[in-house]
């Protein structure tokens, strides 16, 4: 299936994370493409039912793209333990989020990151703990029409974390290659290698 160009014009960012929609924004702004948050437009946010990344992304693409009458970019992301069966993957955010459903502050990203660490302690001192992150774009459209587009970064889990830049699971995540977690490292290097990255250079080439 051929994947359907972008034209300059609008594109609805699918998110309501402030983050997501600046980050997406400087990515696709000196392509001629006009983002506009689906929070400015007061779209709702559909419930992530689906059980992998690319059904998540693409249910997100397609509600705010019908919702709008205009195409819409979605990202869904997470981290992936291999020796935990590819855990927490689609349920990344979930992990941090008892805080949330207890009434607490919001998601915990220290008690997500020591959830991972207490699975694989678990396992043994043995167990691998190679992991990767995963960004799953999708750009949908009112039609129905939906194009994918996934990016990867390898690497492997430290304890304890280490760094305060980045977010979610950075502080103990080491990418291939390296020694520095992606909380130690440069933001501008960690976007060079990242797994959102990789999945829109692969939209950039396809869709632009
Ligand atoms: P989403 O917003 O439903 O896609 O949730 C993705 C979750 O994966 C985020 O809340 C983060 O915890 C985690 N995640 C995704 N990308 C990164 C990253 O680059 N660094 C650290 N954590 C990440």
């Amino acid at each position: 299936m051929t994947v359907r160009r972008l034209l300059p014009g609008p594109l609805v960012i699918a998110s309501h994370n402030e983050g997501k929609v600046s980050e997406i924004s400087a990515l696709l702004g000196s392509y001629g493409i006009e983002p506009v948050s689906a929070g400015e437009l007061g779209l709702p946010e559909p419930e992530e039912t689906g059980t992998t990344f690319a059904e998540n992304a693409a249910l997100k693409a397609l509600a705010a793209a019908r919702g709008s009458g205009m195409p819409a970019l979605a990202d869904d992301s997470g981290l992936c333990v291999d020796a935990l069966g590819g855990a927490p993957g689609v349920y990344t955010a979930d992990w941090a989020e008892a805080g949330l459903r207890e009434g607490g502050p919001g998601r915990d990203w220290y008690l997500a990151m020591g959830k991972v660490e207490g699975k694989l302690a678990e396992l043994g001192p043995d167990a691998p703990r190679t992991a990767h992150f995963v960004c799953m774009l999708a750009l949908g459209w009112p039609d129905g029409h939906v194009d994918l587009f996934e990016g990867r970064v390898a690497g492997s889990l430290t304890w304890p974390p280490r760094g305060k830049l980045g977010f979610g699971y950075d502080p103990v995540f080491v990418p291939a290659g390296r020694t520095q977690t992606f909380a130690e490292i440069a933001p501008t290097e960690k976007h060079a290698i990242s797994h959102r990255a990789a999945a829109f250079l692969k939209l950039v080439e396809a869709a632009l």
